[in-house]
């Protein structure tokens, strides 16, 4: 049997628009399955939403539908960017499925028997958008500590967790096993709070009167349970009707527990004290490892709707694609600290390390095996016997690239620079022995050159295959590799070692034959990155502008135009001629249009429109409209909707 390898993300909030934080997370755990899936493990890699609480049944109740039908309609928005961004989850897990209510309910049944859970009278202060009690001296000028909102006072009976309990021994568990939590900056900050605080009791239920939405207590119907509470089970949960062979994991708890639960340092208390006492008052063994990572602030400010500077991912992905983008995020900050977005960081990446040294090398080695063999690589000495400085510098990059503890550690951007060790050594390799001499002066050393050159590609594109997975694939392709790497590691013997792939197997006189495809990645121009400036725009354009009545196509190109489908509609209230659409141009927006006196909603379901997708957010009848749909005004000023002549798939763009 394989080895296996069990890694998480946090499950979202299905309110929110999937953002670069989300993404964020969901690569670095999709990074950890590719790796261990291309060592021969068998991985499970989870990821999913959080769909209880209040948040959500506030939300729920703006639009004026049911929580459930919101979160079916909002999940979609995580579903799409994780298709977008290649994430290769091999489940997704939400928290309103039946067999996670189920397992939730088990659980918290087990610990009330066990005496683990007690029914008290409470008063505390209550942050109702955090859904969280706070004491007095919690409160930071009689606010929140956390978000800084004004808290209530509420008096209540409610449930329990005996936390408290557990707090020598967690202290002792974190202290021993020194991986539990990392980066080590953040495990020494736990157990600093752990020291210098008494750890309480936590309260884990919430009366339906106050909350209707949540998993019902087992033993207490007119409860619901806390939100963090039932989401953190979530990990367990999965592992019963999720995993790649779920019956396997009730009979042998094959899948728990996970190697390590990736989160946010913002919520690294809930996972670090709250989850773990859980599972120990379960009696069930621990995660193997908890990384908390760092946070991203964009062009030095916290990102927030209010500030307009959230960063779409699906933005990013079309403007740079999606490589550049997975690249950017773990190159240019270590995985653990915080760290600062800016396109013009992310341009910078692409244009050097990217377009220069990686897609230089791999074009100008397609270029020279064209012109000196016609494109085809024949191996001459084996790979690593020969006494070369290159070949041992490629030799070691690989091997650091590929050592245990720095993977388990999750320290992405060491494994990336030992990755670029090799690219810049290949790079130094063509300047040193310069092929073109070569092909004149000794030919049989530069099919030695070539052959080592191509051997290091090789192993260059399997490196990077986990970070970003297209580009590895398109450098094996022309490389002349005809399995893809996705499929060589399900081949693998699965005794979760790296294979001793340094040298290998060819027929004396075999030659591979490569094959030129497109450039990897071109170099991005001035005039095409600085969409932000080109934005704002300066008076001096405007002024422009006006004299001609003529627009430059760069000016057009700003405007951003999607195929959506409409996935609901209603009537604006008050308004006879306000529709308020759900609209699902790639991820799902909600869409203000006058158009009310010529359709009517239900006429427009299942329809697909034209849809500005970047205009900024605007209020209608106090709606918030996030872009508009194409209208042209008919003869009798009657509005009629662009509609594609035929099926287009939603999110195309319109170019
Ligand atoms: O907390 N930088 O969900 P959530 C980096 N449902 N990462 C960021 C980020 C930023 N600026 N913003 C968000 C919840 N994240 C709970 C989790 S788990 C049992 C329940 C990422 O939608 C980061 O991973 O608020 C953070 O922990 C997570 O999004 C919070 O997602």
């Amino acid at each position: 049997m394989n080895k296996r390898f069990y890694v998480t993300t946090p499950i979202y909030y299905v309110n929110d628009i999937p953002h670069i934080g989300h993404a964020y997370t969901t690569i670095a755990a999709d990074i950890l399955a590719r790796y261990h899936r291309l060592i021969g493990y068998d991985v499970f890699f989870l990821t999913g939403t959080d769909e209880h609480g209040q948040k959500v049944e506030k939300a729920a109740a703006e639009k004026g539908r049911p929580p459930k039908l919101h979160a079916d309609l909002l999940v979609e928005n995580f579903k799409a960017i994780w298709g977008r961004l290649n994430i290769t989850n091999d489940a997704f897990i939400r928290t309103t499925d039946v067999n996670h209510v189920k397992t939730v309910q088990g659980i918290l049944q087990m610990l009330w028997d066990k005496g683990e859970i007690e029914k008290r009278s409470y008063a505390g202060w209550y942050c109702t958008p955090d859904e969280r009690f706070w004491t007095e001296k919690d409160l930071v000028s009689g606010n929140c500590p956390d978000c800084g909102r004004p808290v209530e006072q509420i008096r209540e009976e409610n449930y329990f967790f005996l936390m408290s309990k557990f707090h020598d021994r967690l202290i002792a568990y974190i202290e021993g096993n020194p991986t539990y939590i990392l980066p080590e900056t953040r495990r020494n900050e736990v157990l600093g709070f752990l020291n210098n605080n008494v750890l309480g009791d936590l309260c884990i239920s919430r009366p339906k009167q106050r909350l209707a939405w949540g998993i019902s207590l087992p033993f207490d119907d007119a409860f619901v349970t806390y939100v963090w509470f039932d989401a953190l089970v979530n990990y367990f949960s999965a592992t019963r009707y999720l995993a790649p062979d779920a019956a396997m994991a009730g009979k042998g708890d094959f899948w728990w527990p996970a190697q390590h639960h990736i989160v946010g340092k913002d919520i690294l208390t809930t996972h670090a004290v709250y989850w773990s006492t859980m599972l120990m008052a379960l009696n069930f063994p621990l995660p193997g490892n908890i990384f908390a990572h760092g946070w991203w602030t964009i062009e030095g400010r916290k990102m927030s709707k209010s500030l307009g500077n959230v960063v779409d991912p699906h933005a990013m992905a079309d403007k740079y694609g999606v490589d550049a983008f997975r690249y950017f995020l773990f190159r240019e900050v270590p995985f653990g600290l915080d760290g600062d977005f800016s396109e013009q960081a992310l341009v910078n990446r692409i244009n050097t390390d990217l377009a220069n040294d990686l897609g230089n090398l791999l074009s100008r080695f397609i270029t020279m095996t064209e012109k000196y063999f016609s494109g085809s690589i024949e191996k001459t000495v084996p790979y690593g016997r020969l006494d070369s400085d290159f070949a041992r510098q490629c030799i070691a990059g690989f091997t650091a690239a590929h050592r245990r503890d720095v993977w388990s550690r999750l320290q992405f951007h060491i494994i990336l620079d030992h990755i670029w060790e090799m690219v810049r050594a290949a790079n130094n390799h063509i300047a040193q022995t310069e092929p073109w001499k070569l092909a004149k002066s000794e030919p049989a050393r530069l099919t030695e050159v070539m052959f080592d050159l191509w051997n290091t590609l090789r192993l260059v594109a399997l490196s990077l295959y986990p970070f970003i997975p297209q580009t590895a694939e398109k450098i094996w392709t022309q490389l002349g590799l005809r399995t893809l790497i996705e499929e060589t590691g399900q081949s693998r013997a699965g005794n979760g070692e790296f294979p001793q792939i340094f040298d290998i197997e060819w027929t004396p006189g075999y030659a591979i034959k490569t094959s030129r495809g497109e450039q990897l990645f071109p170099r991005i121009e001035k005039e095409k990155k600085m969409t932000r400036e080109a934005d704002t725009g300066t008076e001096a354009q405007g002024e422009k502008k006006e004299e001609t009545n003529l627009i430059s196509i760069q000016d057009f190109a700003k405007t951003e135009l999607r195929i959506g489908k409409v996935v609901s509609a209603e009537r604006v209230k008050k308004s006879d001629k306000l529709l308020c659409l759900q609209v699902d141009t790639g991820s799902m927006r909600q869409i203000v249009a006058g158009i009310g006196k010529t359709y009517a909603p239900e006429d427009l379901i299942g329809r697909k429109i034209v849809v500005v997708t970047n205009l900024q957010p605007a209020k209608l009848m106090g709606v918030e409209s996030q872009g508009m749909l194409l209208a042209a005004t008919g003869a009798d000023g009657i509005p009629v909707i662009l509609m594609p002549e035929k099926d287009v798939e939603e999110g195309a763009k319109i170019k």
